[in-house]
């Protein structure tokens, strides 16, 4: 009954918003991406702990730190304030695959931004994006991209900043949370690992974990049910299913991001090879076997695996002479120093949590 609900949801959305964007990315995909790269204001609050000046950013668009505040029990907010972080420098096109996500995060972000008079009625921007998989694969990346990226100011909240435990506290953290994002709006929400905040209600549940998720959602449904605010939530978990339904039903985009295929693969380690100078020596029959190898790994694996890699030519290299080498000297990456890599980094992917992920992805989301 909840499945079909979900279901019927998502393909409520897909006619007219999709098939109107499959014209706009195939046709200014790239555009967009470099319209939306030179947009590169720093959109992100960044106020770090020790200096509380405004940003560039905030300067720029008259957004200071009172502003923000308006309204907001101080106590917390400033608190809020300074948990936020991030200012990472990840841009999307780092982000190998991940396509569908991309084109969601570019579809609730980037393309309102370029002209709102667009996205109205039935193209309103999609208000809750739920980013799901295996870890190691881009969720955190892609968030952190999308805040690189984006003119948007972007709130990143850990559940720890957001957990307290006294009695109320939670509360008051939340309710001048989502003030801060409607004072700071157009503005993003992204809670990482959102499963540690907002797991299914258990009998044994603490009073406070109990009040903190009511208002939780209370906050929720105010932002994604005013038309006015534009505030975004995107959420990133590797246990989707452990979520309230309650809350699962306020991201109504929940994008699987899943394990790397082989052209993913093979198109992330000649990205990061490439990016550190060691493709040199290997070929692209070389790449594609390695890719062809690598069933199950995540990015991180491969990251990891391409770092074992680029060890073998000094575990080669006599001791005696490494304080005196020249890095440029060193001998090219061969494809036998992944086979060799191979065999100590393996997929850190679980089966059991895979094939939860596809079940869910099946009944509640979308690939
Ligand atoms: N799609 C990707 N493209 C490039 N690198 C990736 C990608 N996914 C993961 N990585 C690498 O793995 C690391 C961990 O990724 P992360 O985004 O934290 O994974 P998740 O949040 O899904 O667990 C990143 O810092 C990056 O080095
Ligand atoms: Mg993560």
């Amino acid at each position: 009954m909840k499945n079909s609900y979900l279901r019927k949801l998502q393909r409520r959305q897909s006619p007219n918003f999709l098939d109107f964007y499959s014209w706009v990315y195939s046709n200014s995909n790239s555009v967009c991406m470099h319209a939306f790269i030179s947009l590169k204001i720093c959109m992100n609050i960044c106020l770090n702990k020790n200096k509380k000046q405004p940003t560039k950013f905030q300067a720029s668009r008259g957004v200071n730190r009172k502003d923000l505040l308006r309204g907001v029990d101080s106590k917390f907010g400033e608190r809020l304030l300074d948990e936020i972080l991030d200012n990472t420098g990840v841009r999307l096109v780092d982000v190998s695959g991940c396509d569908t996500a991309k084109r969601a995060l570019e579809e609730a972000v980037i393309l309102p931004a370029l002209n709102p008079s667009l996205f109205q009625g039935l193209r309103q921007p999609v208000k809750g994006i739920l980013l799901f998989g295996p870890p190691g694969n881009g969720k955190t990346m892609l968030a952190k991209a999308v805040a690189h990226e984006s003119e948007q100011v972007f709130l990143n909240i850990s559940a720890s900043s957001l957990t307290s435990k006294w009695v109320g506290e939670s509360e008051k953290t939340i309710r001048a949370l989502f003030q801060v994002a409607k004072n700071a709006q157009p503005s993003i929400i992204f809670i990482d690992e959102i499963d540690s905040l907002l797991t299914a209600r258990k009998d044994n549940e603490t009073e406070v974990s109990r009040r903190m998720k009511t208002e939780f959602m209370v906050q929720l449904d105010g932002a994604s049910s005013s038309t006015e605010d534009r505030i975004l939530i995107i959420g990133a978990t590797n246990r989707p299913y452990e979520l309230d339904d309650a809350i699962l039903r306020r991201f109504p985009k929940r994008i699987l991001i899943d394990l790397p295929d082989e052209r993913a693969r093979a198109e992330l380690l000649h990205k990061t090879l490439a990016k550190h100078k060691m493709l040199d020596g290997l070929t692209d029959y070389d790449i594609r076997w390695i890719a062809r190898s690598t069933d199950f790994y995540s990015n991180a694996d491969l990251v990891a695996l391409c770092k074992e890699a680029a060890m073998v030519p000094i575990r080669d290299m006599d001791r005696n002479k490494i304080a005196k080498t020249d890095g440029r000297k060193i001998r090219n990456l061969r494809v036998s120093d992944f086979k060799e890599a191979l065999s100590s980094v393996k997929p850190s992917c679980n089966p059991k949590l895979m094939e939860e992920l596809i079940s869910f992805a099946d009944r509640a989301g979308q690939k």
